[in-house]
């Protein structure tokens, strides 16, 4: 098996009081660690287990016999990157290359939040809101339940958590005050920033243009 489990970047109570120790233990152990064991116990054995996490979520999606693996695969993938869009002290407005990125498209970064928190509350149910790197612009993508940007190629910029288990504990069904937390208090720039000079290393970045779009798990789009 070519997949590492799952591991957070931080100590559970280390973004306390902004998201408490009890959540953060429930979200990794008993569901994005549960998705790693269903996923390995899926794999073990056959063709697919020598793929690394990503090529393995890329395969089983154009697959509807193998849907059920893509969903755990997916969802171990999105908490990977869910624990790193956040960090200890964080939140605040962006900075960096991201932050004038957000400024070009949005004009301020008080109307990007708007923009996201209102994103967040508009996707039905279960899901993932994310920023992310598309054809040379930054959008606002929501997916529902599983659903991944990396299906479509896209960068992944942030990744934010709508599942109820990620804020019930704290917020109970307050997905306003947990977006907002995750803004003001959670949320990692210097993540986004990493990854956005990743990806310049080989291309120029143009200025960015930012749209909102909805999305299935299974990449179908609405352009909002
Ligand atoms: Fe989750």
């Amino acid at each position: 098996m070519n997949i590492e489990p799952p591991a957070m970047p931080y100590d559970f109570a280390d973004l306390e009081p902004a998201m408490s120790r009890d959540t953060l233990v429930f979200h990794f152990l008993r569901h994005q660690r549960v998705c790693f064991d269903r996923m390995l116990a899926m794999v073990r054995g056959g063709e697919l287990e020598a793929l690394p996490l990503d090529e393995l979520i890329r395969v089983t999606e154009r697959n509807p016999a193998q849907h059920l693996l893509y969903r755990y695969a997916a969802e171990v993938w999105n908490h990977n990157l869910f624990w790193r869009s956040m960090r200890p002290r964080g939140g605040g407005a962006a900075h960096g290359a991201v932050g004038e990125h957000i400024r070009t498209r949005f004009g301020s970064y008080e109307h990007f939040a708007r923009e996201f928190k209102e994103a967040a509350g508009a996707q039905f149910g279960s899901g993932w809101l994310w920023l992310v790197w598309r054809d040379d612009a930054l959008e606002i993508v929501a997916t529902s339940n599983a659903g991944t940007p990396l299906v479509r190629g896209d960068t992944a910029i942030l990744a934010l958590d709508l599942w109820e288990h990620a804020y019930y504990l704290d917020h109970q069904n307050r997905r306003a005050a947990y977006v907002t937390a995750f803004l003001e208090e959670l949320v990692n720039w210097d993540f986004a920033n990493r990854t956005l000079a990743n990806l310049a290393v080989n291309s120029d970045a143009p200025a960015a243009r930012v749209r909102t779009v909805t999305e299935t798990d299974r990449g179908h789009l609405s352009v909002r």
